[in-house]
């Protein structure tokens, strides 16, 4: 079996997708979800979906070693989905190529610092841009940077908010992250 570990910060309504998406996989599953927020709705969605979770402090997963003692032996492969803190230096190295992350943009357009969440389609919005879309991609030390893995695109038209681009970009995620995650981690 191929073990993911799911990090996420948020609501997770991806990662949800990802797990049911993954629930009758023969070669892959879904080990644990991680999340350095205790109150993320994510923990909610994983008790109720039957898969492990646990919380770090920001400072445990920056310095413990138990947070990467735990992915070392729980996981091959690990998901960002809506994870807002900075991947420590010493977990990708230890995981070189195997962080995934997805991000509500058409990268390099949209990274960076302070872009994520509603930010990211806010500023698409203040843009003009007349498309949108996502970025699957490996993680690297700098905030996504890494190589891109794939790109899907959606229209925006001049009469949507950020709100419905966020709509877009959402239905987008659901639709690839778990099938291209499967195909990266099978390769
Ligand atoms: C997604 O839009 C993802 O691209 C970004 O954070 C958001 C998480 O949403 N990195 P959810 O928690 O999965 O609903």
């Amino acid at each position: 079996m191929i073990k993911i570990a799911i990090l996420a910060s948020g609501s997770g309504s991806n990662a949800e997708n990802i797990i049911k998406y993954f629930s009758d996989d023969k070669n892959i599953e879904i080990s644990y979800v991680l999340s350095n927020k205790k109150d993320a709705f994510v923990l909610e969605r994983a008790k109720k979906l039957g898969i492990k979770s646990q919380v770090f402090t920001n400072k445990e997963m920056k310095e413990d070693t138990l947070f990467l003692d735990l992915l070392k032996r729980e996981a091959d492969f690990i998901v960002l989905a809506g994870f807002l803190l900075k991947v420590p230096g010493h977990i990708i190295a230890a995981f070189p190529n195997k962080i995934i992350n997805i991000h509500p943009a058409l990268l390099p357009k949209y990274g960076g610092k302070g872009m994520y969440g509603m930010n990211v389609h806010k500023a698409v919005k203040q843009n003009k841009e007349s498309e949108t879309g996502i970025t699957i991609h490996f993680v690297n030390e700098n905030y996504d940077e890494g190589a891109i893995i794939y790109q899907a695109k959606t229209k925006i038209t001049t009469d949507d908010t950020p709100d419905d681009i966020a709509k877009k970009v959402h239905q987008l995620e659901y639709q690839h992250f778990p099938r291209v995650i499967k195909k990266t981690v099978e390769l």
